[in-house]
Formats: structure tokens, sequence, C-alpha cells
């Protein structure tokens, strides 16, 4: 698999600026929703990188997990989260290359069709950059494409026999299963994953 664009910034504004974001539920995906009604922790440091218009992160602040950052290198996608939700704190939206960032210690680092999005060549850099962002017992939890995709646009697509080997020396899977109330046009095709950090 190789991407045939560049997979930068550009690119992904453009996408957002065009309405372009196929992708895009224009809700809180229901699986994640499912999973931040089991938090009681309200204090949790949460990260959601390649965040996009970001509706994951809008739920956890409105329901007072205050300590929520997204990051995302599309200027638009942030302005979408920052227009819908204008109390969300400026210095909580990173306008960042995820593989560049520097905060760091992180309880909780949320996937949803970020790792689909990057270059595949990248994506046991993916999982080293999330080992260096999360603190001591932290966890990466979330969605994952288990389904073939396209082989030189996003999405990319993969298989938890394809994804183990990036990551079991770093994490250890709490959960690595098929996820079970995926949207419609996902069920099926979808792992909800729980990795914990291994220390
Ligand atoms: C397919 S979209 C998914 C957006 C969101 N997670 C969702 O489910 O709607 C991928 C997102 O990742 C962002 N992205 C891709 N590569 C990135 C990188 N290296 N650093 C930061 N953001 C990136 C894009 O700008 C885009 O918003």
């Amino acid at each position: 698999m190789q991407p045939k664009v560049a997979l930068d910034k550009n690119y992904w504004d453009k996408r957002y600026q065009t309405s372009d974001f196929g992708w895009d539920l224009g809700e809180i995906s229901p699986p994640l929703k499912q999973y931040f009604n089991t938090l009681s922790d309200k204090t949790l440091k949460i990260l959601i990188p390649g965040a996009g218009n970001a509706y994951e992160a809008e739920y956890l602040f409105n329901n007072g997990f205050q300590n929520v950052f997204v990051c995302d290198f599309a200027r638009s996608a942030l302005d979408n989260l920052k227009k819908r939700c204008p109390d969300f704190p400026e210095s909580q939206l990173l306008e960042s290359d995820f593989f560049k960032l520097n905060e760091k210690g992180f309880d909780l680092i949320i996937e949803q069709t970020f790792f689909c999005a990057i270059n595949p060549a990248l994506r046991k850099n993916y999982f080293e950059k999330m080992y260096e962002l999360l603190q001591t017992n932290g966890k990466l939890v979330g969605l994952l494409f288990d389904d073939v995709l396209n082989a030189d646009v996003p999405p990319f697509g993969g298989s938890a026999a394809e994804y183990t080997p990036l990551f079991q020396n770093l994490f250890s899977a709490l959960h690595f299963a098929p996820c079970t109330n995926s949207i419609p046009p996902r069920a099926g095709r979808e792992l909800f994953i729980e990795l914990l950090k291994k220390t």
C-alpha cells in the first residue's frame, strides 16, 4: 500500500473546506459514547488525535471532562469544533502533526478513523508515538477497521493479524475484538480496542 497523494495538512484541510468528508458521522460514534459513559473519573487527561470535527471531544467536554485535548493538523476541523463548542479551551486545540506532538502524560487516547488515514508505512511509528504520549497505565482505546479498504488513498484497511505485531511489544490488549455496536455501515468491519501501555 502506497498513498498516491501527499497526506499532508493541505490535503486534509481542503477536504474539510470542500465538505469532502465521507468518514464524518455528524455525531459522536456510538461505541465511543458507550465507552465514555463507563468512565467515572472526569479528571482524566484525554487526547483525541486526528480528531476531525471531534464530536467525541464535544461530548466529553459537555459531560464534565475538562481535560480533553484534540490534535489535528487541519485548522478547519479545529475551527468547526470551536464553532459548535465555543467554551472549548484554545490551549486544548493542538494544531499539530500528531507525530510531532510535545504535550504528554495522557491517561487515555482515543482512536477513530485516524489510524486508517495515515500512510500505512507509519503504523509502527503510530504505536510508538502513542506509547510516548501516554503516562504509566495509560490506555489507547477506540476503533480500528477490520477490512481491506483502499490501497492508494485513505482509508487504508487491515486486520487484527496485521495490527497485533505492531503494538504487542508496547501494549497489552485488554480488549481487542470485533466491535458489537458499530454504526450499520461499519458493522462487522471494525475492532474495538483497549490497549494498556506496558511498563
Ligand atoms: C479520516 S479523518 C477522521 C476524523 C475523525 N477522527 C472522525 O472520525 O471523524 C482523519 C483526520 O486525521 C487528521 N490527520 C491526518 N494525519 C494527521 C497527522 N499526521 N497529524 C494530525 N492530524 C492528522 C486529518 O486532518 C483528519 O482530520
